[in-house]
Parts: structure tokens; C-alpha cells; sequence
């Protein structure tokens, strides 16, 4: 894959902002060219993708999604990337879970791979978290609740569990499984070229194309993304002084993430997840003098790559009621948080009365958050997971 290289940096104390690095050529060769690159050009190597995606899991969060979009995410999967899918699909009154682990096992069966496949709600996992201590994502019976960030982390947890180094997340109802593909080399790509051990990379889609009465529209940004972009972008600007549009990717679903950094942030329940993954680098590292402390394993910064990708990207449409929910949640996160100065909050509140989502004198919901991952006891869980470790493993 060849690959822009950084050109422009954006910082918060310690958390490096690149600016978008557009990809150049999806596949550029086995080995790497003995004339070098030209200017402002990295190669990756076929050989280096395939090294990083050894050490690398794609979680799939899923819930009651169309069984042909299911089928189509896991096949664009690269074959090295270890699959876990965390799915919180129905059980009665059909059992949707089932079908998708009858997928996955046929697709298991003719990719000659094992992978791995949990329901959202199953007991064990409930119980490990429990005994663990990480009750941030249990309700008040002891289930784990719904929720795309519930079913992530449940990822985060089991890509550690497998001893894997890196991991990515890619939504399951995508109608193009050479975008899967594609999301999981700029993942590797992208990881492998930062500069620091806690790196996070995050998709930006090219279009996202919308049927219009003259034909297919490829619509740039999503209705979500660009008001949460401007939003975030207007944070970092007030709080440095300087106006900045650096962040194109506050509401990414798809992005990967070092395992180191992925235990490190504490997140938001449900579709808040992705933009506070990022407050909550603000919080904790954003006004820290530029490196950190030199003992904590010489972490010298956190950093967030932005990838554009070749492919447009098409999924289901959830409806007008689904959108403003997602924009309720994702500007919540960012008005609730204690980095958040008073102008952005005055710009959020108008957004949102402006659509219709609030009226005057009331506040966004404040999200639900999760502690970090790395203040659970992970033995205990390993331990309780462990003993039931094969009925998770699809071969
Ligand atoms: N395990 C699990 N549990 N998965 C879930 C749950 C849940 O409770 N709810 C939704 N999912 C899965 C969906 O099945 C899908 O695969 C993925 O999470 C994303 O959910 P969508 O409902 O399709 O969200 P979206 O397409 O509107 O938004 C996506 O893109 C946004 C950026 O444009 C999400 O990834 C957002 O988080 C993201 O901000
Ligand atoms: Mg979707």
C-alpha cells in the first residue's frame, strides 16, 4: 500500500493529531523498492500488511444485521487478522445469533481459519466481568447491557485474552466487503507507520454515496460526522487559541488501535464511544508538556492518524430516529466533558435546538462512561473465560 506521509500535526499536550493521509495505491508490491519513494510517499509493503496482520484482531460488532451483509463483512476480513465478532443479535423469536455463527462456521470451514464469535449477553462473559471487577458494563441484574461500545470493549478484552497486539473494528452492515479489506491494510498501514507505541487509526470514508432522484449521489460527509467534526474541532481551536479543522473523523466507526492504548481509554457507552475516545485522550493527556513522563514505558505520545480510503462506503440506512440519537450521544460527549469550554457548549446547544433535538434551557444527555479496561483485574477474567474458552472458537 502506498500512503501519504504526515504533512500536518495538530497537538493537545501529548496526543498528536495527523491531519488526512490519502491512500495512494491499494496494493504496491511484495518488497520495498530499491530507488525509494517519492516525496511525501510511504510504502507499505505486501510483506509488512501481512507481518502487522498477523498480530492483529478485527472485532465485528453486530446486531440483527442482514445475514448477506454478515457473510460479506467476515469475507473481506484478511485471512492473517484474528476475527472476533460480538454479537448482541436476537435469539428468539429466531434465532439470529445462530445463523450468524452457521455463517461463520461454513466461512471457518472453506478459509480453513478459526474465529471467534460471543453473544453479547452470554453468562460467562457477564460472570468474568463481574468477578473481575469491571462491572462498567453490567446492568443492575448483572447482564451486560446493550450497546455498540458494550460490545467492543467485550472485543478489546478478548483480543488481549488471544495475545494479540493490535486490533480494529469494522461495523458488520456494509454492503462492500472489498471496503472491509481495504479498512483492515489502511489499519496495518497506518499502525505501522506511527512513530509512537500508543496510536490509534481512524477511517475517514471517501463518499458515501446516497441514491437521489437523478441517480447516485457520492456524498462527501455523513449528517452525524460533519457536525461532530465541527464540534470537536471547535474544542481544540478554543481551547488553544488557534482555529483548527484537523479532526475529520470524530464518529469513526472504523478504527484500530495499538492494544496498549486500547486498554488505556476510558470510554462511552453506546454510539458515543467514538468521539470520546478522543475526549478522553484530551482529558487525560491534553494539556501534559510534550513528552510524557519517560518512565511510563517511554510512551512519548498518543497518537491519531486520520486514513482516507479509495472506496466509497455503503451501509444500511437506520432511519432518521437512529441519526438523531447518534447526534444527541456523540454532542452530549463532547459538552459533558470537563475539557469542553463555553463556546462549544453555546455551539452545541444551538445545533441542537436548531434541529429540533433539545429545547431551550435543557442540556444533551450526559453519556454513560466506562472506566478504562486496564483497572480490571484481566487475570481473573482470563481465568473464567478461559475455562470456557472453546465454546467461543469457531474452526
Ligand atoms: N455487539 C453489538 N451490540 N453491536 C451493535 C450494537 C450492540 O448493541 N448496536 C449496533 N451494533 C453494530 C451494528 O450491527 C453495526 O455492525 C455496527 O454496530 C454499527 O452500528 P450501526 O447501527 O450500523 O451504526 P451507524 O452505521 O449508524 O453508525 C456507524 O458509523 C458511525 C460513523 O458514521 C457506527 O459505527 C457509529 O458508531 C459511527 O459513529
Ligand atoms: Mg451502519
Amino acid at each position: 500500500m502506498r500512503i501519504e506521509t504526515f504533512r500536518y500535526t495538530e497537538r493537545m499536550g501529548a496526543v498528536l493529531l495527523r491531519d488526512i493521509q490519502k491512500i495512494i495505491e491499494l496494493d504496491s508490491g511484495l518488497e520495498m523498492e530499491e530507488e525509494g519513494e517519492a516525496r511525501g510517499v510511504l510504502k507499505v509493503s505486501e510483506r509488512t500488511i501481512y507481518e502487522m496482520q498477523r498480530k492483529m484482531a478485527i472485532i465485528i460488532p453486530t446486531k440483527n444485521e442482514k445475514i448477506r451483509l454478515f457473510e460479506n463483512c467476515i469475507s473481506g476480513v484478511p485471512h492473517e487478522c484474528l476475527k472476533i465478532i460480538v454479537s448482541n443479535s436476537d435469539v428468539r423469536p429466531i434465532n439470529r445469533f445462530e445463523l450468524e455463527k452457521e455463517t461463520l462456521q461454513q466461512f471457518c470451514e472453506f478459509a480453513k481459519r478459526r474465529a471467534i464469535i460471543v453473544h453479547q449477553k452470554n453468562p460467562i462473559i457477564a460472570r468474568a466481568l463481574q468477578e473481575a471487577g469491571y462491572t462498567d458494563l453490567l446492568d443492575d441484574n448483572g447482564n451486560i447491557r446493550d450497546g455498540k461500545a458494550e460490545g467492543m470493549i467485550i472485543g478489546i478484552l478478548l483480543t488481549k485474552f488471544f495475545g494479540k497486539e493490535y486490533l480494529g473494528f469494522i461495523d458488520a452492515d456494509n454492503y462492500f466487503p472489498g471496503t472491509v479489506l481495504e479498512y483492515a491494510r489502511a489499519y496495518a498501514a497506518g499502525l505501522y507507520m506511527a512513530k509512537y507505541a500508543y496510536c490509534m487509526v481512524r477511517i475517514l470514508w471517501r463518499y458515501k454515496p446516497k441514491i437521489h432522484e437523478q441517480g447516485l449521489y457520492f456524498k462527501r460527509w455523513g449528517r452525524v460526522s460533519e457536525i461532530t467534526n465541527r464540534c470537536l474541532n471547535s474544542l481544540i481551536s478554543f481551547v488553544s487559541g488557534f482555529e483548527t479543522d484537523v479532526i475529520k473523523t470524530g464518529n469513526a466507526g472504523e478504527h484500530a488501535m495499538t492494544l496498549s492504548l486500547a486498554e488505556s481509554i476510558p470510554y462511552a457507552s453506546g454510539y458515543a464511544i467514538e468521539p470520546q475516545e478522543l475526549l478522553s485522550l484530551f482529558e487525560e493527556y491534553g494539556d501534559i508538556p510534550y513528552p510524557i513522563d519517560e518512565h511510563q514505558n517511554n510512551i512519548k505520545g498518543i497518537e491519531i492518524l486520520q486514513i482516507e480510503t479509495r472506496n466509497p462506503h455503503l451501509h444500511e440506512n437506520k432511519g432518521q430516529e437512529h441519526i438523531n440519537q447518534m447526534l444527541l450521544s456523540s454532542l452530549g460527549s463532547i459538552y459533558h466533558s470537563e475539557v469542553c469550554p463555553e463556546e462549544t457548549k453555546n455551539l452545541i446547544l444551538e445545533e441542537l435546538q436548531r434541529q429540533g433535538l433539545l429545547k431551550l434551557g435543557d442540556e444533551p444527555p450526559r453519556p454513560k462512561l466506562i472506566r478504562a479496561p486496564k483497572d480490571m483485574n484481566f487475570d481473573r477474567f482470563k481465568e473464567i473465560v478461559g475455562e470456557h474458552i472453546e465454546e467461543f472458537i469457531i474452526q
